[in-house]
This record gives C-alpha cells, sequence and structure tokens, in this order.
C-alpha cells in the first residue's frame, strides 16, 4: 500500500530512519478521481506505523459471518491478536481454521449479546489473556422483519416479538458491548470502540423493517453519546454505516419469508451500481481501530458505494 501525501513530512521521517521507499503511481495535473497529485511517498513501515494493528487487542462480535467475520481477518492479516464472538459456535469453528496460517490470534467465545455476562466474558476473554483491550467492533446484528414492499413490513403488520428481539441484538447487544469494553479502556485510559449501524439508521429505506430502521437509529446516538463520555477517557467511539454487502443479512438468504432482492434493485439505488463486497470494508476497520483515526471521535461513516446520495428506490 502508498499513502501519497502534499507535505511529505511522513516519508522525510521514513527516509530519516533508513525505510526502504514505496513509490506510488506519479500524479499529474489531470488525474481524476483516485489519481495522486504528488509524487511524494511513504514507507511500508510508516504505513505500519500509522495503520497498523500489530499485537493489539480486539473483540469483534458477530465475527462467525459477513461483516464481521471481514473485520477479525482484517486484524488478524494485520497481526493483531483476536476474540472473534458470536452466538454460532460451529461458524465460529470453521473462523479459528481460516484464520489458523494468518500472522495474528485468534481467540473464538461462544456469546449471544443479548446477554450482558456473556458479552463481559468475551471482554475477559482479551483481558485475562492479554492483558488489556484496545479496540471493540459492536457488530453482531440480525434483520427479522421483511422490508416495508413486503406482507408483514408495514406499521399494521409489524410483529411485536420480532421487533424486540431485534431491538434486543441490534441495539442492547451493542449497547452491552460498548459498555463492558468501556471497562478496560477506562482503566488503560486508551481504547477504540466501533459499532456497525447502517445507512437504514440515517434515512429511510423500504428494503428493511420498522424495527431494523429504529434500531440503527438509536445505535448511531449511542455512539454519539458514548463518544462524548468517553473523551476524557481517551477512548473513541464511531459507527460505520454500510449499504448493501454480501452477507446473510444482506442478501437475505434463510430469512423466513422474505425473497431474495433482485440484483437490479442495487444497480438502480445505488451510485456505484452493485452490492458491495465484505472485504471492501477491510480498510475503514483498520482505520478506526488504529492510529489513522486518533482525531475522530462520534463519526458515522458510510461505507455505501453512494447509497445515501441517491433516490432510495
Ligand atoms: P450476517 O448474518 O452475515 O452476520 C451476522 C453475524 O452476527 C452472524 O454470524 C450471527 O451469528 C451473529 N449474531 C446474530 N445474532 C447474534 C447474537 N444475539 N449474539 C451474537 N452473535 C449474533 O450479517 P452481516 O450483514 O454481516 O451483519 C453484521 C452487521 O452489519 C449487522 O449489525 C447488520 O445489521 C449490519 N449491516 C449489514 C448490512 C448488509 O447489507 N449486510 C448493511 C448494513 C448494516
Amino acid at each position: 500500500m502508498t499513502i501519497q501525501e502534499r507535505d511529505g513530512s511522513v516519508a522525510a521521517t521514513a527516509r530519516r530512519a533508513g525505510d526502504r521507499v514505496v513509490r506510488g503511481p506519479v500524479g499529474t495535473q489531470s488525474n481524476r478521481g483516485d489519481a495522486p497529485v504528488s509524487t511524494e511517498s511513504v514507507t511500508a513501515a510508516a504505513v505500519e506505523r500509522i495503520l497498523g494493528v500489530r499485537g493489539s487487542r480486539v473483540l469483534v462480535t458477530g465475527a462467525a459471518s459477513g461483516i464481521g467475520l471481514a473485520i477479525a481477518e482484517a486484524m488478524v492479516e494485520c497481526g493483531a491478536r483476536v476474540v472473534a464472538a458470536d452466538r454460532d459456535r460451529e461458524g465460529l469453528e470453521i473462523v479459528a481454521k481460516r484464520f489458523a496460517e494468518l500472522p495474528g490470534e485468534v481467540r473464538v467465545v461462544t456469546t449471544d449479546v443479548t446477554e450482558p455476562e456473556q458479552v463481559q466474558a468475551a471482554v475477559a476473554e482479551a483481558v485475562d489473556n492479554w492483558g488489556g483491550l484496545d479496540a471493540a467492533f459492536a457488530n453482531a446484528g440480525i434483520s427479522l422483519a421483511p422490508g416495508l414492499r413486503e406482507n408483514g413490513g408495514q406499521l399494521a403488520g409489524t410483529d411485536p416479538d420480532r421487533w424486540r428481539r431485534v431491538l434486543a441484538v441490534n441495539l442492547e447487544g451493542v449497547f452491552s458491548t460498548i459498555q463492558a469494553a468501556s471497562v478496560p479502556m477506562k482503566a488503560q485510559q486508551s481504547g477504540r470502540i466501533v459499532a456497525t449501524a447502517s445507512t437504514a439508521g440515517l434515512r429511510a429505506d423500504p428494503l428493511v423493517g420498522y424495527s431494523y430502521a429504529a434500531s440503527k437509529a438509536a445505535v448511531i446516538n449511542i455512539v454519539r453519546q458514548a463518544a462524548l463520555e468517553l473523551a476524557p477517557h481517551g477512548i473513541r467511539v464511531n459507527a460505520i454505516a454500510p449499504g448493501p454487502f454480501h452477507t446473510n443479512i444482506g442478501s437475505a438468504v434463510g430469512a423466513e419469508g422474505w425473497k431474495p432482492i433482485d440484483d437490479s434493485v442495487w444497480a438502480r439505488t445505488v451510485p456505484l451500481g452493485r452490492m458491495g463486497d465484505t472485504s471492501e470494508l477491510k480498510g475503514v476497520a483498520l482505520l478506526l481501530a488504529s492510529r489513522a483515526s486518533s482525531f475522530i471521535t462520534g463519526a458515522v461513516i458510510p461505507v455505501d458505494g453512494g447509497t445515501l446520495i441517491a433516490y432510495p428506490g
């Protein structure tokens, strides 16, 4: 990876330290989009200093599938020590095998995030084994209710049991995770907490149900509230707001009573014309778990192919 810099200060520091310089592509005035505007570059070692999570102690909930799996993988690939927590024991075992050859370390803990003591036990797994917790991803979530245009997705058809279940996992589960993670982080006076919200928490979305939209909007405000409380303790709290991603939830696989969403929907509603791949969340996860985001807190970062700037469809 190369980072282009206008003032070259990191590159200069890196050169003084005798690091190997990695050259990026040469930019010109006529470049558009992602093209660089400078020929300055930084070293792999400098990138590690800025974005690195090597040795970090990280908790990821919902790590057995989809977005949580990609986040946990990004961390372990970059040398972090990860507690992968999920209620799906079998899924966790597959994760442990999949990560076995990667540079970091993984410990799996069967955890239902609706049970606060189980979340505390997952945090304790990191603290007891590694002496603390540097980053926590409150990611586990479900979407049981059909969208507005499906039967049962409208006001009159909203099922109270499903409403409660979605709020228990998506809202209370995230709250418990932030609460539990903040304990060792306050003791350390440092930490990074990241919740997985959704673009559905930022605007109306006909493809999700009321409970899901409500839970994600609430998660965003809990993140802001916790960011305010925890800032004096050196703990940053942020949210990622994904648009549509290929996962069990995103592809509506196995969701009771759901029709799979046709790909033409994404061509119409996502400016980049497609669903995201979970690997496309790895960069933002590293940003928020590393010192690269040292001045970012209380933020909600959309990763949505432009969904929020488009007509909801
Ligand atoms: P997924 O279904 O592939 O993964 C969710 C994981 O959470 C599963 O491994 C599941 O076992 C786990 N989980 C569910 N309930 C749990 C509980 N009570 N305790 C512990 N683990 C539990 O779905 P995906 O998409 O990876 O979901 C992850 C997060 O991303 C969720 O919060 C979801 O709302 C959010 N999200 C997903 C989007 C998408 O299009 N896939 C879009 C926006 C947000």
